[in-house]
């Protein structure tokens, strides 16, 4: 299966072993990851790649994680990631990282939409979630600008960095086509 894709402005390739040093350096990155998570270790995040190197299939529980690029300067923008965390009802919930530079731009929306129109011709997913900090403006706009509905912000749901964050869950409903 091919999985490699292309918006107006990026193109998107399947994460491979040579994509490493990008993927550590995110991971490791205390102002990308302060909405994300608490960081960890260097031999969890080497565990998290080698997970996401494995074949992926709709039966898979790892994620399918592409690297960004911009078309005119062939950088590497950032991740993307979609899993299918309910097969049965095709469901994939969606997650991205933008390095710092590349931000503001419009790259993250154009990401997800490029993203979800390929899982929804690729694998027919008829419902896409994500979840972010309350206070993560920047990442709750993104899902906004994409149709992504917000449906729960739950108190105190995830700790980062020993303090406990509001989470929203928004979700995007595909019409099925008959
Ligand atoms: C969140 C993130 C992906 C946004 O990427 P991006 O390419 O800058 O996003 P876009 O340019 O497509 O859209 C960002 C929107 O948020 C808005 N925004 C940015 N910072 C904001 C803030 N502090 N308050 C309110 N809105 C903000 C922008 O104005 C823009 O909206 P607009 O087009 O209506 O003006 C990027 O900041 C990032 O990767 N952060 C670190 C990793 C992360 O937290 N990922 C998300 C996990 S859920």
């Amino acid at each position: 299966m091919k999985f490699d894709m292309e918006s107006k402005r990026l193109t998107f390739t399947k994460l491979n072993e040579r994509d490493w040093d990008l993927f550590r350096s995110i991971h490791t990155n205390p102002g990308l990851m302060q909405h994300i998570r608490t960081l960890r270790s260097e031999e969890a995040i080497r565990n998290a790649f080698e997970k996401e190197l494995d074949p992926w299939s709709l039966e898979s529980s790892h994620w399918l994680t592409w690297i960004i690029r911009e078309k005119t300067s062939s950088k590497q923008v950032g991740l993307i990631s979609i899993c299918s965390c309910k097969r049965a009802k095709r469901i994939a919930e969606v997650g991205f990282i933008l390095l710092e530079a590349y931000q503001g731009k419009g790259y993250a929306t154009e990401a997800v939409k490029c993203v979800i129109k390929f899982a929804v011709d690729a694998f027919s997913f008829e419902r896409f979630i994500a979840v972010c900090s309350e206070e993560h403006l920047a990442s709750r706009r993104v899902l906004e600008k994409v149709g992504m509905m917000l449906d729960e912000i739950v108190p105190e749901n995830t700790e980062i960095n020993g303090r406990l964050v509001n989470d929203c869950f928004y979700s995007l409903e595909i019409a099925v086509k008959n």
